[in-house]
């Protein structure tokens, strides 16, 4: 049985003070909800403050991006050596900084890599354009960026990290996938792992969706079979819509 989980990814929002706020109430609503995994993912500055007010809790905090290099002439980037002790988990291949960033299915490969070297948890992140999923192509797009990622990745390490479907076109949309739609895509990302090692570990790997999830949709999502959780955008920056989301789950898998 995997374990759910609700990630909230914050994304470019949140001033360090609103963070710690933000991050007071959640734990305030959701600190002993065991049943389901929780993980913030506030922008680098803010993470020492949020893992300060979560120190004494089961709530992980997550970083939204790092570099593959531990250390070296790379201005302005962030590496997973700096992150340990500040995140547990860590998003790597966001579409945004797919589509505005320049990170390609390679440079996504080596962040993995070199999380897992540093002992974070990657949640990696795939998904089609609108283009993409109009021209039937989802399967497709989805397979290769997952046989991408996780090239060279071991058995073992597989079966620790996240993997995220989220359809660039349910982005900060409105317009999630239907729970049908998001379940028939991760499966097809269960089945690449299982494709790429076995069975058995394709069962152990959770995928989550992602794409205009809220305290509305949440529930419906949850109860589809390939889905063991949701990364969530704009309903993550409210305690009340993410608390509200991760009750849901926990009474689902009661
Ligand atoms: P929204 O929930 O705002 O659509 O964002 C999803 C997302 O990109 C999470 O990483």
């Amino acid at each position: 049985m995997r374990k759910p989980m609700m990630a909230g990814n914050w994304k470019m929002n949140k001033t360090v003070a609103e963070a710690k706020e933000l991050a007071q109430a959640i734990q305030a609503q959701v600190a002993t909800v065991e049943a389901v995994d929780r993980v913030l993912c506030p922008p680098f500055v803010c993470l020492p403050a949020v893992q300060d007010v979560l120190a004494n809790s089961s709530i992980a905090v997550g970083a939204q991006n790092m570099h593959w290099a531990a250390s070296g002439a790379y201005t302005g980037e962030v590496s997973g050596e700096m992150l340990q002790g500040l995140a547990q988990y860590v998003i790597i291949g966001h579409s945004e900084r797919r589509q505005y960033f320049g990170e390609t299915d390679e440079s996504v490969n080596q962040k993995v890599k070199a999380a897992l070297a540093h002992g974070l948890i990657p949640i990696v992140c795939v998904g089609e354009s609108l283009e993409q999923n109009e021209g039937g192509q989802t399967a497709a797009v989805v397979t290769l960026q997952v046989q991408d990622a996780l090239d060279g990745v071991s058995a073992e390490q597989v079966q620790t990290l996240v993997i995220a479907y989220e359809p660039i076109w349910a982005i900060g949309t409105g317009k999630a996938a239907t729970p049908q739609q998001a379940n028939a895509t991760c499966g097809v990302v269960r089945g690449v792992v299982a494709h790429m090692f076995d069975d058995a570990v394709a069962q152990a790997t959770r995928v989550l969706y992602g794409g205009s999830t809220n305290d509305k949709n949440i529930a419906d999502i949850m109860q589809q079979p390939e889905i063991d959780g949701a990364l969530i955008g704009g309903a993550a920056l409210k305690a009340e819509s993410y608390c509200a989301m991760v009750q849901t789950t926990a009474q689902l898998y009661a």
